[in-house]
């Protein structure tokens, strides 16, 4: 058998240490939303997000709303800000709603920023971006996200949703894959 964990470099973080930042997110959540009188719905990026969300979900004690989106964002040279395509969308209205997007990480920002901007066009009444990961040094675009789990280097993390190739996702952990893993093909 082929033991995904013996790809990982190092574990930057632990079950443990997820489930620390998951609490302190909700706590964050909580503040902000657990009062409104308005309807909260979250949007979760597809794949990525699908442990981030379960996790996060599961520590909010008031009513919510869970739906979610796939997109891929591209940088296109004629456009600052690049452009944003919709692979899965949402099959109900935002308007009036505070809408909080879940993200497992963010890059150059483009993503965001792009999706961000679609859902406020919808007539959201609020919309806020919530991620787990945020890698500031790979930023392209001026993007700064509401609520953030940490801040990492620039280094190459799979696990807890994120992958490679498809792969790794279903660590329990966030680790630094191993280069040996990716030498000669990114
Ligand atoms: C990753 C991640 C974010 C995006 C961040 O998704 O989940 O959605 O990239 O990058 P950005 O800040 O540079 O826009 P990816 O396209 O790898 O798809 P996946 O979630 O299905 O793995």
């Amino acid at each position: 058998m082929h033991n995904l964990s013996q790809d990982i470099e190092r574990v930057l973080l632990s079950e443990r240490e997820l489930g620390g930042i998951c609490d302190a997110l909700a706590a964050q959540l909580a503040g902000q939303y657990a009062d409104s009188g308005r309807e909260l719905v979250f949007v979760a990026v597809l794949k990525g997000s699908f442990v981030f969300a379960a996790d996060l979900l599961r520590r909010i004690p008031f009513p919510c709303a869970l739906e979610f989106m796939k997109v891929s964002s591209y940088g296109a040279e004629s456009h600052s800000s690049g452009f944003i395509q919709v692979h899965l969308d949402l099959k109900r209205s935002v308007e009036g709603a505070d809408v909080v997007i879940l993200e497992d990480i963010i890059d150059s920002g483009r993503t965001l920023q792009k999706l961000s901007g679609l859902l406020a066009g919808r007539g959201a009444h609020s919309v806020r971006c919530c991620t787990l990961l945020d890698k500031p040094a790979r930023r392209e675009v001026k993007f700064e996200a509401d609520f953030v789990g940490r801040c990492i280097p620039d280094v190459f993390v799979v696990g807890y949703g994120l992958d490679y190739s498809e792969r790794y996702r279903n660590l329990p952990y966030v680790g630094v894959l191993s280069p040996t893993v990716y030498a000669g093909k990114t």
